[in-house]
């Protein structure tokens, strides 16, 4: 049973408004993209709606960069992005990600090793590598971070359950990251190619942390980019049931 399915004796959610009155609200933008706002009947106030400037800085012109200008990143940026991050949702608030900021010379002669050979010139340049990282013991801080309930006793002793939920979490909260990031003005360039052993060992030793994927961070070099990838459609990859 996972933890999610667990009551936290909170009142059930309101079902969503009906279909009709979401598409009631999809709106057309200049550039022929739509988004929706979030509007009910008789209610047209778009309570949820970014602007389309934030649309394209989080989602539609953001890419994966390869090429790094030689601009540090100020600590504070780094802090600003975890506190937004931060806020997104795990299951039953546990924050399992753990997050190594590699900047100095030193750590990133660390890092070196345990880099597919691809990853390496870009990681090198960029001025900060995040290790995207999960502890394998998050649920010793559930009792302060989801307090009406014994959450802790969830976990205790079930392993497959805690290697779940926090790689489950940890990559959520990774993906908050790296949304965070762009929203704070850094470009990002998340990779898995590299030796998560290795890096657990010299990063991670001695604790329960394991990583997951790395993220670079910085100011990109638009001159590096390669070409956009296309996506998959809405009805390529989701059907409404
Ligand atoms: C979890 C993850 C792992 C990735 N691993 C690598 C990698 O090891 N090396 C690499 O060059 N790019 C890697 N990428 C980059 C993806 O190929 C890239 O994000 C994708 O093609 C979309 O590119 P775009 O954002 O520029 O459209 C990875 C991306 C993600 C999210």
């Amino acid at each position: 049973m996972s933890g999610e399915a667990r009551t936290d004796g909170a009142p059930p959610s309101p079902p969503p408004p009906p279909l009709r009155f979401r598409a009631a609200g999809v709106m057309s933008l200049a550039n022929g993209v739509f988004v929706t706002a979030a509007t009910t009947e008789g209610n047209s106030e778009m309570s949820h709606h970014v602007d389309d400037h934030t649309l394209g800085v989080l989602f539609r012109d953001a890419r994966t960069h390869n090429g790094w200008q030689d601009r540090p990143v100020p600590e504070e940026v780094l802090r600003a992005a975890w506190d937004l991050a931060k806020m997104g949702p795990t299951s039953a608030n546990c924050m399992p990600a753990r997050i190594v900021f590699v900047v100095s010379r030193e750590a990133k002669e660390k890092l070196r090793p345990c880099l597919a050979e691809g990853n390496v010139e870009k990681t090198m340049a960029a001025p900060a590598t995040a290790i995207i990282g999960h502890d394998l013991t998050f649920y010793e801080k559930l009792p302060e971070l989801f307090p009406h309930t014994d959450a802790r006793a969830w976990f205790v002793g079930n392993d497959a359950l805690i290697a779940t939920t926090a790689f489950r979490n940890g990559t959520l909260q990774g993906g908050y990251f790296i949304i965070a990031a762009r929203a704070m003005g850094l470009d990002c360039g998340p990779m898995s190619g590299f030796d998560n052993a290795k890096v657990d060992e010299a990063f991670f030793a001695g604790t329960a942390v394991k990583s997951n994927f790395l993220c670079n961070l910085g100011y990109g070099d638009p001159a590096k980019l390669y070409p956009r990838n296309r996506r998959l459609s809405f009805d390529e990859a989701c059907r409404i049931a």
